[in-house]
C-alpha cells in the first residue's frame, strides 16, 4: 500500500519517500499504549461504586452511603475524599514515573519506555485483581500508575517522530484512539461486571491485564524510531530504519536534518535547564498549558464520574450505566473524526470549533440544571430534561474528542526540537496528571459546593483556552518535526524568541549547552 508518492512537509519542504504499510503497522502497534490509560480512566468509578468493593476496602465509606438520610442536596450526595484519593492516586505516580521516563527515553530509546510502562502495568494489574487488602490494592495502583507515565511519556513521542509529516496528526491520534477505546471496553466491562453476585470487582481490575499484555508485546517487537537511533549514536541503522518506513532508498534529505537536529542534541547535557532557555520559551509556555487546559474543559467529570453524574440528575441505576456507555461510544466515534481531518483542516480549526462547542453545551448543561435543581439542590428532572441533559453531554464529548482530547498529546509531542523533546514532553504528563489527579480529587467537592455553577467554571475556562489557542497556537501540520522552529519564527509573537539561526539549518545555534 502507497500513499501518495512524495511527502508534502509544508512550507516549500519536500522529503522523499511515501506512506509504508510498516510505518503504519508501527504506529498502530504502538498506539495500542493508549489501552492502559484508557481501561484505567473507565474502570475505577464504576468499581467504586460495587458494594462488596466498598465493605471490602472502604468499608467506613459504605456505612456512611448505606446510612445516608437521603434528606441531603442532590449536589452533596457523593461527595467523600477517600474513594476520590483510590482513584486519583494513580496519577500522581504516573506523574513522578514521567521523569524517570524522560531519562529512559532519551538514554535508552522509545521503545525501551514503552516496554517497561507495559511490564510494570501489568504487574500492577495482577496485584489489584489479587488483593485481599488495601496495601496490596495501593501498591498496584501506583504501579499502574508509574506504567501510564512511562507509556504517556513515550508513546506520543515514538508515533510523531515514526509518521511522515503529511500523516502525523493521523498516525499520533492513533493513541488518542486507543485510549478512547480503552474507556470504553472498561465501561462495558463494569456493565458486566455490575451483575455479578461476587467478585465483580476483581475481575474489572484483573481485566486490565488484557490491554497491558497486548502493549507490552506489542513493544517488544517494534523498532526504535530514526531520531531515536541517531540520538543514542547508531547512525547506520538509523539510516537504514529511515529508508525502510519511507519506502525508499533515497532519504538524503530528511536523514541530513535528523542528524543536524542529534548534533545540537548531543551537546546538551541538562535537557531540564536547556528548556528553560529563552528560545524554547514558546515550546515550554506551550507544553504547560495544553495539558493544563486539556484538563480544565472538565472532561474527566464526565469519564470518571457520569454514572454519579447521570444519578445526580435523576437517572435510575441502571439507565446511569448505560449513559456512561453512551457517552463513551461518543467519544470513540468521534476521535475518529479528528483523524480524518487533522492533517487536512489541520490543529487550530478543531481547537477553535471544539471549544465554541464545548462551551456552547456547558453553558446549556448549566442552564438546565440551574433551572431544575436550583440552589438548594432539591428538584428533579422529567424524563424529557434528563434526556436533553444527556443529548447536551454527549455533544460536548464529541467536541472534546475531536478537539483537546487527541491534540492534548499530538500537539506537545511535535513542537521541541530533538534536544528538548523528551524533557518537553515529560512535562506534559506530568501537567496532565497532576491535573487529571487535582479534578479527580475536587470535583465531587465542587459539585457539592459550585453546584450548577461548575459547568460555567469549566466553561470559562474552555472560553480562555480558545482564545489562547486563537493568538498564540501556531498551525503545525505538514511542519517536519525536526523543522519546527520554522513554524515559530513565522508566528507574531513567537518570533522574537528564535534565533534567526535555528530556521532552516535545523537549530544550528551556539548556546545551546546547558
Ligand atoms: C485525556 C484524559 C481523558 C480522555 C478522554 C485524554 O486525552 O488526557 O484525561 O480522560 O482523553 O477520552
Amino acid at each position: 500500500m502507497a500513499v501518495g508518492g512524495g511527502i508534502s512537509a509544508g512550507n516549500g519542504k519536500q522529503y522523499e519517500g511515501r506512506v509504508t504499510p510498516f510505518v503504519i503497522v508501527a504506529c498502530l502497534v504502538a498506539a495500542t499504549g493508549g489501552l492502559i490509560f484508557g481501561y484505567d480512566i473507565g474502570i475505577s468509578g464504576g468499581v467504586t461504586s460495587m458494594d462488596e468493593f466498598l465493605q471490602k476496602f472502604f468499608p467506613a465509606v459504605y456505612e456512611k452511603q448505606k446510612n445516608a438520610t437521603g434528606h441531603e442536596s442532590q449536589y452533596c450526595k457523593f461527595e467523600n475524599h477517600m474513594l476520590t484519593l483510590f482513584t486519583s492516586s494513580l496519577y500522581l505516580a504516573a506523574l513522578v514515573a514521567s521523569f524517570f521516563a524522560s531519562a529512559t527515553t532519551r538514554k535508552f530509546g522509545r521503545k525501551i519506555s514503552m516496554t517497561i510502562g507495559g511490564m510494570v502495568f501489568l504487574v500492577g494489574a495482577i496485584l489489584n485483581g489479587a488483593a485481599i487488602n488495601v496495601a496490596m490494592l495501593i501498591i498496584g495502583r501506583i504501579l499502574l500508575g508509574v506504567g501510564i507515565g512511562y507509556a504517556n511519556q513515550s508513546i506520543p513521542v515514538y508515533l510523531s517522530e515514526m509518521a511522515p509529516a503529511k500523516l502525523r496528526g493521523a498516525l499520533n491520534i492513533g493513541f488518542q484512539m486507543a485510549t478512547t477505546i480503552g474507556i470504553f471496553a472498561a465501561n462495558l466491562v463494569n456493565y458486566g461486571t455490575a451483575q455479578m453476585k461476587a467478585n465483580g470487582w476483581r475481575v474489572s481490575l484483573a481485566l486490565a491485564a488484557a490491554p497491558a499484555l497486548i502493549m507490552t508485546i506489542g513493544a517488544l517487537f517494534l523498532p526504535d524510531t530514526p531520531n531515536s537511533l541517531i540520538e543514542r549514536g547508531l547512525k547506520d541503522q538509523a539510516k537504514e530504519m529511515l529508508q525502510k518506513i519511507r519506502g525508499t532508498p533515497n532519504v538524503h534529505d530528511e536523514f541530513s536534518d535528523l542528524v543536524d537536529a542529534s548534533v545540537v542534541s548531543q551537546q546538551v547535557r541538562h535537557p531540564w535547564r536547556t528548556i528553560l532557555e529563552p528560545k524554547y520559551r514558546p515550546q515550554l509556555v506551550i507544553t504547560c498549558l495544553i495539558p493544563l487546559f486539556q484538563q480544565l474543559t472538565g472532561i474527566n467529570v464526565i469519564m470518571f464520574y457520569a454514572p454519579v453524574l447521570f444519578k445526580t440528575l435523576g437517572f435510575a441505576d441502571d439507565a446511569s450505566l448505560m449513559s456512561a456507555v453512551v457517552t463513551g461510544l461518543v467519544n470513540v466515534f468521534a476521535t475518529a473524526v479528528s483523524i480524518v481531518v487533522v492533517d487536512r483542516f489541520g490543529r487550530r480549526v478543531l481547537f477553535l470549533e471544539g471549544g465554541i462547542q464545548m462551551l456552547a453545551c456547558q453553558i446549556g448543561v448549566g442552564v438546565l440544571i440551574a433551572s431544575v435543581f436550583g440552589v438548594s439542590g432539591n428538584g428533579t428532572f422529567s424524563k424529557e430534561l434528563g434526556n436533553l441533559a444527556l443529548a447536551l453531554i454527549c455533544i460536548y464529548v464529541a467536541a472534546f474528542a475531536w478537539s483537546w482530547g487527541p491534540l492534548g498529546w499530538l500537539v506537545p509531542s511535535e513542537i521541541h526540537p530533538m534536544e528538548i523533546r523528551s524533557a518537553g514532553q515529560s512535562i506534559n504528563v506530568s501537567i496532565n496528571m497532576f491535573f487529571t489527579f487535582v479534578i479527580g480529587q475536587l470535583f465531587l467537592s465542587m459539585l457539592c459546593h459550585m453546584k450548577f455553577g461548575l459547568f460555567f467554571f469549566f466553561g470559562g475556562w474552555v472560553l480562555l483556552m480558545t482564545v489562547f489557542v486563537y493568538f498564540f497556537v501556531p498551525e503545525t501540520k505538514n511542519m517536519p518535526i525536526e523543522e519546527m522552529n520554522r513554524v515559530w519564527k513565522a508566528h507574531w509573537f513567537w518570533g522574537k524568541y528564535i534565533p534567526d539561526d535555528a530556521v532552516g539549518l535545523s537549530h544550528k545555534s551556539s548556546d545551546h549547552d546547558a
